[in-house]
């Protein structure tokens, strides 16, 4: 068995995050502003989408070195026709110890109340939600395509009733939007067994009209929910862990913090990224990826595919979040979120 390939700072490769589809029925307003992302903006033509089969074959290249998490996103993962199909693909693989991977999917939850149930019985783990407001008129307004809280509130309920092995809610904070709806939201959770994550407004892409006075340190979140549910800390479930996690004294379930511009976590960061068109990067922030498409279609052999991705994962230097800080001017060469999936 090969052992798991390592980078340049000594970091293992353990998750791959597959962005199946550039495209997304949202347009938060942290992701994809509307004046950008408007009538005539040029999403990747079907053709350049890697297939089920191409995406299939990455993994298992991945898999031969380290990875044992798959993440599907997007844009908004569900929006790819049968999504399940490729859950189903994906869910077949083992690693070189016979072990199932972990298969989870970030997803805003418009189509969940749909999807859940195909999607759990695909073999689907875990499900990650976003939610930004519980606040009817505030999520419309951070969705900014007026689509309703409930219908996300219904596709929850119903992964619940599926049975998921874990569900998150994903919370991006920016101050004078929703930060005044954080503890709400933290209620609104507690106890039900599903953990929300509250994210740091983060500088990605070059769209966003990121600063960072309307960044909401994850302490000043934590301390905010403390004093009305006093927490304790968790340690991480895993190096690397984006979260930093806390449980409720009275033992009602956890809260997690990802601190990207307070307090980064590149130190053990494992995650690559595998974009829609084929593309890989090794860092949410990289200027550009890796052509694996070119590859895949130019015939390599699972041989050459797996020298690729080891030869790239070794070159590896990025640690974008634990620099940004330092430096006085942001690059102007970057890649989306909606692209890349976050
Ligand atoms: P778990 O497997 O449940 O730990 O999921 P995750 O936290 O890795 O994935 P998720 O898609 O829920 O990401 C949550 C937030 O963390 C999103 O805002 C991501 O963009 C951000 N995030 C995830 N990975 C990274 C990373 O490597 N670097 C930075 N800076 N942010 C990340
Ligand atoms: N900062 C922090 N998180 C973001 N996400 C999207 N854009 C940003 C940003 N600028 C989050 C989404 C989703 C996850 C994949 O990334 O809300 O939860
Ligand atoms: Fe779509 Fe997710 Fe971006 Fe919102 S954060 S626009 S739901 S991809
Ligand atoms: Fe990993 Fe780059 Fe995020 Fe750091 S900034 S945690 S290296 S993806």
């Amino acid at each position: 068995q090969l052992p798991s390939v390592r980078d340049t700072r000594g970091r293992a490769l353990h998750d791959l995050r597959i962005s199946v589809t550039d495209r997304c029925n949202f347009r938060c307003v942290y992701c994809m502003p509307k004046e950008i992302f408007g009538r005539d903006f040029a999403f990747l033509p079907r053709e350049l989408l890697l297939t089920f089969e191409e995406i299939v074959r990455v993994a298992r290249a991945g898999i031969a070195h380290g990875v044992r998490k798959l993440r599907l996103t997007g844009g908004e993962p569900l929006l790819r026709r049968d999504i399940e199909e490729l859950v189903r693909m994906l869910a077949a693989l083992r690693s070189p110890e016979g072990e199932r991977l972990d298969i989870a999917v970030t997803t805003n939850g418009s189509a969940l109340a749909h999807k859940a149930a195909a999607l759990r019985e695909a073999g689907l783990n875990r499900v990650t939600v976003s939610v930004d407001s519980l606040d009817d008129a505030t999520f419309r307004a951070m969705n900014d395509v007026d689509f309703p809280l409930q219908r996300v509130l219904d596709g929850i309920r119903v992964a619940g009733e599926v049975g998921f092995d874990a569900i998150k809610i994903n919370t991006v904070v920016k101050r004078g939007l929703n930060d005044g709806d954080v503890v709400a939201i933290a209620e609104r959770f507690k106890g039900t067994g599903a953990t929300v994550r509250f994210i740091e407004f983060m500088d990605v892409g070059t769209t966003n009209g990121w600063n960072l006075e309307q960044v909401v340190p994850s302490a000043e979140i934590i301390a905010r929910i403390d004093a009305v549910h006093p927490l304790e800390p968790v340690p991480p479930a895993y190096p690397g862990e984006t979260a930093t996690r806390w449980r409720y004294r009275d033992g009602s379930g956890e809260v997690g913090a990802i601190s990207s511009v307070t307090a980064p976590f590149c130190g053990a960061c494992s995650r690559a990224r595998l974009s829609a068109d084929g593309k890989l990067f090794t860092c949410l922030f990289a200027a550009r990826g890796h052509d694996l498409r070119a590859l895949l279609r130019g015939g390599c052999s699972d041989a050459e595919l797996e020298d690729a991705l080891v030869g790239i994962w070794a070159k590896r230097d990025d640690h974008y979040s634990e620099i940004r800080s330092a430096q006085t001017q942001r690059p102007t060469e970057r890649i989306e979120m909606s692209y890349i999936g976050g």
